[in-house]
């Protein structure tokens, strides 16, 4: 009987099909981003010790990730892109590990089992950079004058933080963020404590509620800090840099009020603490509905504010499985702004749905169907947003008011710290209005072009 030599036994085993069955993925199967997210485990929560310089624009870093297996794993990948990683351990054991783009390929010493509960320690620093998206946008670590702008819509968490990238793995969240003292790093959630020392601040913050990875900020500059509850009995942390604080101020006094409009329209309000950023970050050109706290870029206006509001209902509460669904965010925040103008003596859902209608037919809004953007270049394009709640008006002036706003609460209630399709939009529509729907989502969803009647 012959011997196989120990290194090429070792060199089997590696490329057999046995070593393949244990990898997780490298992505979670998006089609416009496949190589966001990752197979083989489930994350369950993030603890994030992050200690930032604005000056040096240095970032250190330190990442406790507690996940599932969801299957056999020798090996598994988080996203990870740019800074330098000093060190991996899994459970108590160091492990090895290589990046490969954005990939950070973990192998731990001991092969984990299917289910088993483990923890990743990464440590980590270096100068973040953001990451440009498809559609040329600045997109994660994004450095200001005084500090950083960090929004992860749909790529960037991963360039400040390891992550299982994608909307279909979401985790609750600790935040401990130390900056320079005089100087504010505000995350999600609640503030659970802030204390300073030598000089530095840190700031702990709390999201329990299970948060897609791109919703997670830890914005960082010279703001002022205005805190307050509710009459509803909500949290609020408003951090506004005050070069915007004077054209911020009537909008974010409006927020418990616009607050309490969508809770009462949607459904409660879905989350622990609540409260606005508003940075000065002229290079980045969009909002983004941060969980619990939205981040603007400059002074928001009310109907932005409306907007990233509704999207903790629309887009953080109810995520997306596929970054195709987008119209299942963009459409609904848009139509809530409609709602709100209708509900507060401006124009009519129906008569911004008739101006748009009246654009020709090569306008911007008819570009593509938007329930199929194409790809991740076009996912923030009018037709995802306009028309996106065109259909949701169709759908509405279908069914009536009554279904309807049962129809969004349903949707809000039954999927809530939890996911949504457009399959399963359509199919609560239907089941709820006991009507057929098929061919109005069709022609509003899936059809190229300008529909030949409003
Ligand atoms: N979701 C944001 C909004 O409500 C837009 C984010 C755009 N992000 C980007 N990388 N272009 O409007
Ligand atoms: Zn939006």
């Amino acid at each position: 009987m012959a011997t196989i030599p120990v290194a090429v036994a070792a060199l089997l085993a590696a490329a057999g099909p046995a070593a393949a069955g244990t990898s997780g993925s490298t992505g979670a199967g998006d089609p416009y981003f496949p190589l966001a997210g990752n197979g083989g485990y489930d994350v369950r929560h993030y603890d994030l010790t992050l200690g930032y310089d604005p000056d040096s624009r240095h970032l250190d870093g330190k990442a406790v990730i507690t996940a599932r297996a969801t299957q056999r794993l020798t090996r598994f990948d988080l996203d990870f892109k740019g800074l330098k990683v000093t060190g991996i351990t899994v459970g108590h054991t160091k492990a090895d590990f290589r990046r490969d783009g954005q990939e950070l390929v973990v192998t731990p010493r001991h092969t984990l089992h299917k289910h088993q509960e483990f923890r990743v320690t990464v440590t980590y620093q270096g100068t973040p950079k953001p990451v440009t998206d498809p559609d040329g946008s600045l997109d994660g670590w994004i450095p200001t004058d005084d500090g950083a702008f960090v929004a992860g819509e749909p790529q960037g968490a991963m360039t400040w933080f390891p992550a299982n990238n994608h909307p279909k793995d979401k985790a609750s969240y600790d935040f401990t963020v130390t900056v320079p003292k005089g100087t504010t790093a505000v995350a999600n959630g609640v503030l659970r404590g802030q204390r300073t020392s030598h000089g530095h601040t840190t700031f702990r913050w709390r999201a329990a509620e299970p948060m897609a990875a791109y919703l997670a900020t830890a914005t960082i500059g010279k703001f002022k800090v205005e805190q307050y509850t509710t009459p509803d009995g909500l949290k609020v942390y408003n951090a506004v840099d005050p070069r915007e604080a004077t054209a911020a101020a009537p909008v974010l006094k409006k927020l418990p009020s616009v607050l309490a409009w969508e809770s009462s329209v949607f459904g409660p309000y879905p989350f622990k603490g609540a409260g606005s950023v508003v940075d000065r970050a002229p290079q980045v050109g969009y909002a983004l509905e941060t969980q619990t706290r939205p981040l603007y870029d400059r002074a928001p206006s009310l109907g932005t504010l409306v907007h990233e509001s509704a999207h903790q209902w629309f887009g953080d509460s109810v995520s997306l499985t596929t970054w195709k669904d987008i119209w299942l965010n963009e459409g609904f925040a848009t139509y809530a702004e409609w709602l709100y103008t209708e509900q507060h003596g401006g124009k009519t859902a129906q008569q911004n749905f008739d101006a748009l209608y009246a654009s020709p037919a090569d306008s911007d809004v008819w570009a593509f169907p938007p329930a199929n953007p194409g790809s991740g270049a076009h996912i923030f394009e009018t037709p995802v947003y306009s028309r996106g709640a065109m259909a949701l008006h169709k759908l509405r002036t279908a069914v009536g008011d009554k279904t309807f706003f049962d129809i969004l609460r349903t949707w809000a209630a039954d999927h809530h710290d939890g996911h949504g399709t457009t399959a399963q939009f359509i199919h609560l529509s239907q089941r709820l209005s006991g009507k057929d729907l098929h061919a109005l989502f069709h022609t509003w969803l899936d059809t190229s072009g300008k529909p030949a009647s409003p």
